[in-house]
């Protein structure tokens, strides 16, 4: 089946082709890896995930999402990283890191939040007033994207996500709905998407040309004058030169939720491909062997992620596989299991 045959991209050779997506875990006290993400992505890692990408990862301080998030902007936290790379690969699995900066959704404990404009996401108490970027502060975070993936590399992650989904920062500077900016990062398609490409080449300054960058998208924002697949398919054009897989999500800018059903961004993840020529991941209440089988025979995805599954089923890709006759090695360990 082709959900266990190998993918290969770059310096990046995948066992197969589920992928557990970015799930924030609140759970990192002085947004250090504790030992609660060992057991959560080890225990993937056993089940037979091909990559984990570890959660939303914040650039700095101000760009996490709550108190308990995971960071990477500075050197006494790549220690923690290192060991969790490490013991990812020992159990068979690669693993990739989410960056992000969450702009108007930043809901840690920061005395100043930003964003490309002064419009917040929602009336909710819990969201702050976001003051507008000026350059100096698009300049400083842009640089703090590159320093981020710096220690990625330093601690042995094989994939940097950028997280340009969500409606977290990268994502507020692409949508016409949070970016009302009249200078040169906004006002048009061109200069909305100049965050982007200038983060995603920052990156690539840190991050080695031989080692894959991926970006993940909201294809839509669900609201009138919002982003659509059509315009989002035309930013990644902009930025291929630096990102090698696209993982095509939805949603975020605002709080209206997106239509959900079985499968619903796998339309989106087949445009990007098709038309961005872009290798992608699907995702999306994607729950079965058969939905990951349709999504990469009919070429519609050439990775498929599993979020609430894999938190429900940690072993999804050992137990399906065996369900169909397939054998895959499974820990050694657990030879017993079935004796
Ligand atoms: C608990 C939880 C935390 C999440 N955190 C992140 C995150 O850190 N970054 C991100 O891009 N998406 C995040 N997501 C979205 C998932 O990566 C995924 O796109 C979404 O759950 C849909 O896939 P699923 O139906 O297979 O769960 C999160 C989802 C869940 C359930």
């Amino acid at each position: 089946m082709k959900t266990y045959e190998p993918f290969h991209i770059k310096d990046l050779e995948l066992k197969n082709r589920i992928v557990m997506p970015p799930m924030c875990m609140y759970s990192a006290p002085s947004s250090r890896v504790a030992p609660f993400h060992h057991l959560h992505y080890g225990a993937r890692a056993l089940g037979g995930v091909g990559l984990i990408i570890v959660e939303a990862t914040a650039v700095l301080p101000e760009g996490r999402l709550s108190d308990n998030c995971l960071g990477l902007w500075e050197d006494e936290q790549i220690a923690g990283m290192a060991e969790l790379t490490r013991h990812i690969h020992s159990l068979g699995a690669k693993i990739g890191v989410q960056l992000n900066h969450a702009g108007r959704k930043c809901g840690a404990a920061a005395e100043t939040i930003y964003a490309p404009s002064a419009v917040n996401y929602s009336d909710d108490a819990k969201y702050k007033d976001p003051v507008e970027m000026d350059l100096d502060e698009i300049a400083r975070v842009t640089e703090a994207f590159a320093a981020a993936a710096g220690r990625a590399l330093q601690a042995g992650f094989d994939v940097v996500e950028l997280h340009g989904a969500h409606g977290y920062l990268i994502n507020q500077f692409l949508s016409p709905l949070s970016n009302t900016r009249r200078d040169g990062y906004g006002v048009n398609f061109e200069g909305r998407s100049r965050f982007l490409q200038e983060v995603a080449r920052a990156v690539r300054t840190c991050w080695p040309e031989e080692k894959p960058l991926f970006l993940r998208i909201s294809a839509e924002d669900y609201v009138e004058g919002g982003m659509t697949i059509g315009q989002m398919a035309r930013i990644v054009d902009r930025v291929t030169k630096e990102v090698d897989v696209v993982h095509v999500s939805s949603g975020g800018v605002t709080p209206v939720p997106p239509p959900v059903y079985p499968g619903y961004q796998i339309p989106f993840a087949e445009q990007i491909k098709r038309e961005c020529e872009v290798p992608t991941i699907a995702v999306g209440l994607i729950t079965s062997l058969d939905m990951i089988e349709e999504a990469l025979c009919n070429q519609r995805a050439d990775l498929v992620a599993l979020g609430r599954e894999l938190l429900r089923n940690p072993f999804f890709p050992l137990n399906e596989a065996r369900k169909r006759g397939i054998e895959l090695p499974w820990p050694e360990q657990y030879r017993r299991a079935f004796f």
